[in-house]
């Protein structure tokens, strides 16, 4: 449905996007994850024609951005990052407004409006309709921002940073609202928090510096979550002699000891793949160390999304110094 080739995009020298290509399926929720100027926004609105490429190939729907960028602009619905309303307007008003520029012929004005409103929450309470835009909250603005892009029912929708500044409630129902647009509407939305994304998208595409530094399902990505593994683990015994004895053992590469109470916290760095759970055990239990947690930690996927946009960003500035 959506179709990147090679896609590049220069502002003046700075590399904005830096040749990435990625494919989303027809009916999919995709998220598009990067911190902050990784280049999201910026492929978000060459997608929607709200910019051009310096280089590469983007389809959506079948149509080409830049030949047939009319046909296009039908079959999408973009939300931009900030979603800028008309204070003065009320937000039935506004919607009708909308529809109109979207060339949704007269008759059908009316019901558009209230499909798109009831789908967003927006028909309670009662005179929400009739509430001016700049005296809505927050969460309220960006239901209209969505209700607007709903309006002409594309069949792609791209949404910039959803559920930016939104409580917690509020992203609730705005995950559900676009968990309810899987099947019948192609979703690409940006974020930069990945816990939100995880939740609600079938891929995820991870993208730091302009580049693409991973991608896949979000099981996919958690499976190869590696890196070094770690122990926790809590003894009551002599500091000394519990980091000796620990740092001894093959494969640590680090021990770090922190008290809690009368208990000493350890946490042992090992080589990948490594687990030191059952020498740790077996030593606690020859000194007669009292020992009361013992566990492995593994990997989140915010490990990795923190590991890889790091590691991009190091790359980044090792490029910029040798220039
Ligand atoms: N109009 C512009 N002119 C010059 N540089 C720009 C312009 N728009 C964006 N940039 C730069 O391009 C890079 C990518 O910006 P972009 O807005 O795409 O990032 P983003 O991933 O959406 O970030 P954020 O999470 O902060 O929204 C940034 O370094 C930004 O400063
Ligand atoms: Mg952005």
């Amino acid at each position: 449905m959506i179709d990147v080739k090679n896609l590049t995009k220069r502002y003046g020298r700075m590399v904005a996007v830096d040749d990435i290509s990625f494919h989303v399926d027809a009916g999919s929720i995709v998220g598009f994850l990067g911190p902050n100027g990784a280049g999201k926004s910026t492929t978000l609105k060459i997608l929607t024609c709200f910019l051009s490429a310096t280089v590469g190939k983007v389809t959506v729907a079948g149509h080409d951005v830049l030949s047939e960028s009319v046909a296009v602009r039908q079959k999408t619905g973009y939300m931009p990052e900030a979603v800028s309303l008309y204070g003065e307007m009320r937000v039935g008003e506004y919607l009708m407004f909308r529809a109109g520029l979207r060339e949704i012929p007269r008759r059908a004005r009316r019901g558009a409006v209230e499909g798109a409103a009831q789908r967003c929450w927006l028909l309670q309470p009662e005179d929400m309709m009739r509430r001016r835009l700049g005296e809505l909250s927050r969460g309220y603005q960006q239901r209209v921002g969505l209700a607007d892009v709903l309006l002409h029912n594309p069949p792609v929708l791209v949404l910039d940073e959803p559920t930016i500044g939104l409580d917690p409630a509020q992203i609730r129902s705005m995950r559900e609202l676009i968990l309810s647009l899987r099947g019948d509407h192609t979703v690409i939305l940006s974020s930069h928090i990945l816990a939100e994304v995880e939740q609600i998208c079938d891929y995820l595409i991870v993208i730091a510096g302009g580049k693409i530094a991973a991608s896949g399902t979000p099981e996919a990505l958690r499976k190869s979550v590696t890196g070094p593994s770690r122990i926790v683990a809590e003894v009551k015994g002599d500091p000394d002699a519990v980091m000796r004895g620990v740092g001894a053992m093959k494969g640590v590469r680090q021990v770090d000891q922190a008290a809690h109470g009368n208990w000493l916290r350890i946490t042992i760095q090992g080589d990948e793949n490594s687990d030191h759970r059952a020498e740790v055990a077996k030593l606690a239990a020859e000194k007669g160390w009292p020992l009361r947690e013992l566990r492995k930690e593994v990997g989140s996927l915010e490990d990795f999304f923190i590991q890889i946009t790091y590691k991009q960003s190091v790359q980044a500035a090792g490029e910029v110094s040798r220039l």
